[in-house]
C-alpha cells in the first residue's frame, strides 16, 4: 500500500487525516470507535479561558446535504483542558499529534489560550478558530476584517514557539484577502474552511430548527465551496492548507488535495459513521493507486 505520511510545518504525521474542531470533543467519546493512533492528527474542540455551556438544545439539526450546528462553542475551559484533557491524551496516545483550536473573545483571550495550550507537551500546532464573535467590534467575527486576523495572528504566533495555523471563516467576500492577511501575519499555514451561516424551518412549527436560529453548515454540500476557496488560495499564497468541509471519503480528499491541500480534516462525516477518519485514511492510498498520483510529502 502506498505511504501517505507527511509532513506539516515541520511536523510528521502518519497520514494526512485529521478529526476536525468540535467533532471530536478531546478524544475520549471517538477513542471508544477506534485506536485514535490511526488519525494523522487530532484538532480538539475550540477552547476558551472560563468554561461556556453552549447554546439551548436544539443544535443540530440534519438537512439535506450536510449538518446545521449552533453548539456556541461549548467547552470546558482552558484549565480542565490543561488539567485533564490534554493529559488524558498523553497517556494514552502519546504519539499522537494534537492541534490546539483557540478561540476567544478578545485578542488577550486568544493569546492567552494558545499560551498554555502551546505548553502541553502533545500539543504539536496551535488551531486559531476565527469565526468567533469580536467583542471589540460590536460582534463581528474576527475572520471578516483583513486587519483584525493581521494582527490577531501576528500576536498569537509571537506568543508561542510551536507553528500557528488560522482556521479561516468562508462567510467573507474575499477569502483571498483573509488569507494573505493571515500569511502576513506569520501563521505557518491556513486551514480552509469553517461552516456556513445557514438556516432551515420546520414547516409543522414554522421556527427554525435550531433553538438558536441560525447555524453552521457542515457536510457535503459546502465540499464545493470549501473546494473553490482553497484553490483561489492555493493559486497566489505559497503556504500549507488544511482542507475541511464536506470530505466524506477518500475521493473527496484527493479532490481537495488536488485543490492545494496538504492535509486534510473530517468533521460531519463522523456523525454518520464514527469510524470516517479511520476510512478516509485508508481510502486515500487506494484512490492515489487509481488515478496515479501522489500525496505531497510536504
Ligand atoms: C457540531 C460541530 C461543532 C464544531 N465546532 C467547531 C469548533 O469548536 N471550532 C472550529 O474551529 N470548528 C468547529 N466546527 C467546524 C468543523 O471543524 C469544520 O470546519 C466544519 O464542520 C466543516 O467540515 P465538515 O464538513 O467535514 O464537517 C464544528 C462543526 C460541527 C459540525
Amino acid at each position: 500500500m502506498l505511504q501517505t505520511g507527511i509532513k506539516l510545518a515541520g511536523v510528521s504525521l502518519r497520514n494526512p487525516v485529521m478529526a476536525a474542531s468540535g467533532t471530536a470533543g478531546y478524544g475520549e467519546e471517538m477513542s471508544q470507535h477506534f485506536d485514535l493512533n490511526a488519525l494523522g492528527a487530532l484538532v480538539i474542540k475550540s477552547t476558551t479561558r472560563a468554561p461556556r455551556t453552549g447554546n439551548p438544545w436544539p443544535t443540530t439539526a440534519q438537512t439535506s446535504a450536510g449538518w446545521l450546528n449552533a453548539v456556541g462553542l461549548k467547552n470546558p475551559g482552558i484549565d480542565v483542558v490543561i488539567r485533564e484533557k490534554l493529559p488524558w491524551l498523553a497517556t494514552n496516545y502519546p504519539n499522537l499529534p494534537i492541534v490546539g483550536s483557540v478561540a476567544g473573545a478578545d485578542i488577550a483571550e486568544y493569546v492567552d489560550v494558545a499560551k498554555q495550550l502551546a505548553s502541553a507537551v502533545n500539543v504539536a500546532f496551535i488551531e486559531v478558530n476565527i469565526s468567533c464573535p469580536n467583542v471589540a467590534n460590536e460582534g463581528m467575527a474576527f475572520g471578516t476584517d483583513p486587519q483584525t486576523v493581521r494582527e490577531l495572528t501576528q500576536r498569537v504566533v509571537q506568543a508561542v514557539a510551536k507553528p500557528v495555523f488560522v482556521k479561516l471563516t468562508p462567510n467573507v467576500t474575499d477569502i483571498v484577502a483573509i488569507a494573505q492577511a493571515a500569511a502576513a501575519g506569520g501563521a505557518a499555514g491556513l486551514v480552509m474552511i469553517n461552516t456556513l451561516m445557514g438556516m432551515e424551518i420546520d414547516l409543522a412549527t414554522q421556527k427554525p430548527h435550531l433553538a438558536y436560529g441560525t447555524g453552521g453548515l457542515s457536510g457535503q454540500a459546502i465540499h464545493p465551496l470549501a473546494m473553490r476557496m482553497i484553490h483561489q488560495v492555493h493559486e497566489v499564497l505559497d503556504l500549507p492548507i488544511v482542507g475541511v468541509g464536506g470530505v466524506m471519503n477518500g475521493k473527496d480528499a484527493v479532490e481537495m488535495m488536488l485543490a492545494g491541500a496538504s492535509a486534510v480534516q473530517v468533521g460531519a462525516a463522523t456523525f454518520g459513521d464514527p469510524l470516517a477518519c479511520v476510512k478516509i485514511a485508508e481510502e486515500i492510498p487506494t484512490v492515489l493507486a487509481q488515478y496515479q498520483l501522489t500525496w505531497p510529502k510536504n
